[in-house]
């Protein structure tokens, strides 16, 4: 054998994925009887900037949610002034391409201007003044694109890891009840939508507990609840597919949907956290924290497919409960976690690399459909 032509195993990996990507159903196929097939879409797609990555929404995908623009900061960022421009588009974008749209997120304690909890002289507002306003908000954003978004994400990240409620503002200032009254005004700007509480390591028993009594309470209330969102922010460590499956069950078994709403990977060293998608948590850059960045080695790939493998063989065993899975990125190259915890790293969480190719991550979920 002439060992001086033979390909570097890595070429001939990404040849045979992109050959078959071409050549293999598209994921939202592939999964059409099961579940949605999601992605997370930010501004250069919405606005039409990334061509290779709209054309791989269109062809392999069937919903979309908004990464960043329909966020409080983004479309509604005085008092007095709302900005649906981006959030516009993005709806529009996901008519022109027949998806089921998903709307993130109306009240959480992140990427919200600091005026919303406080009057003009800059004391905090008390709690009628700020049930108030979140009333005007949810109002205001869900009645515009009522009938339009099909799903929203209405609550997100309230608990923390022993499944407490975090001391957000929110919940200082109008109390625990804060999360019934945003699901209450969001029924009621759009009756017909999914109502959904997001939150990320809900495989965690404790934090998982906190949930499934978080929903127990709405219910009880008479509070419309519809699904529960597992974020999906997984590593290549943990969490273990059987906490996967625990946490679908525990959920289903309230009689609400599931949908995993923002699925990545993480192949890069843990920064000596625990499983987190706490976007405050920041870490010192460090070249062990960041060593494939000339590339992610064959035997990684290869761990990362088995991992995605593993756990939408678990999304298929509840197909019945899942709504949706949605990936939080279309490339490598659009994923939040080449910035977080450590800004500047070479991440490579997703099913398409950096020149838009499948990675061989795509190979191993569709062969998982293929096995039903
Ligand atoms: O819009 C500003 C821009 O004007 C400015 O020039 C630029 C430079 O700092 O920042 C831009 O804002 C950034 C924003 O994304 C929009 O791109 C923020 O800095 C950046 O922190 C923000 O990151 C987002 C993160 O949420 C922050 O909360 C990520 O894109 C987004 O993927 C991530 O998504 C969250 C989900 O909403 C909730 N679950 C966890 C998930 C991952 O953190």
């Amino acid at each position: 054998m002439d060992y001086c032509h033979l390909l570097p195993l890595g070429a001939v990996l990404a040849a045979a994925a992109f050959v078959s990507a071409q050549s293999a159903p598209a994921l939202k196929d592939a999964y059409k009887s099961d579940f949605y097939i999601g992605v997370a879409i930010g501004d250069t797609q919405i606005g039409g900037e990334d061509q290779r990555g709209d054309a791989l929404i269109d062809s392999q995908f069937n919903s979309i949610s908004p990464e960043n623009a329909l966020k409080w900061e983004e479309v509604h960022p005085q008092p007095d002034k709302y900005d649906f421009r981006m959030a516009d588009q993005y709806v529009a974008f996901g008519e022109q391409h027949h998806m089921f749209i998903v709307g993130h997120t109306l009240i959480w304690e992140r990427q919200v201007p600091a005026w919303v909890f406080h009057d003009a002289k800059g004391n905090l507002l008390g709690r009628d003044a700020l049930l108030a306003r979140m009333r005007d908000h949810i109002d205001t954003v869900v009645g515009r694109y009522k009938g339009r978004i099909q799903s929203w994400d209405v609550v997100n990240e309230a608990l923390n890891e022993d499944g407490t409620l975090r001391p957000s503002l929110w919940f200082k200032i109008i109390g625990p009840d804060y999360i019934e009254k945003a699901f209450q005004y969001a029924h009621e700007a759009d009756p017909a939508a999914q109502l959904t509480y997001n939150d990320y390591n809900l495989e965690n028993p404790a934090k998982c507990k906190g949930a499934v009594a978080l929903v127990k309470k709405l219910q009880a209330e008479g509070i419309p609840i519809n699904a529960v969102g597992i974020q999906g922010h997984l590593r290549l460590d943990s969490p273990t597919p059987e906490q996967e499956d625990a946490a679908i069950s525990a959920f289903a078994a309230l009689g609400v949907k599931v949908a995993i709403t923002e699925l990545d990977i993480d192949v890069l060293p843990s920064a000596g956290y625990g499983p987190t998608a706490d976007v405050s948590l920041r870490v010192r850059q460090d070249p062990k924290l960041n060593p494939y960045v000339n590339g992610l080695p064959d035997s990684v790939q290869q761990q990362l497919a088995d991992r995605y493998a593993a756990f939408f063989r678990v999304f298929l065993k509840h197909r019945g409960a899942l709504s949706r899975v949605t990936f939080w990125g279309v490339t490598d190259a659009d994923s939040w976690l080449n910035d977080w915890p450590v800004k500047g790293r070479t991440s490579y969480p997703l099913l398409f690399d950096r020149s838009g190719q499948p990675k061989p991550a795509f190979q191993g979920i569709l062969r998982v459909a293929s096995e039903k």
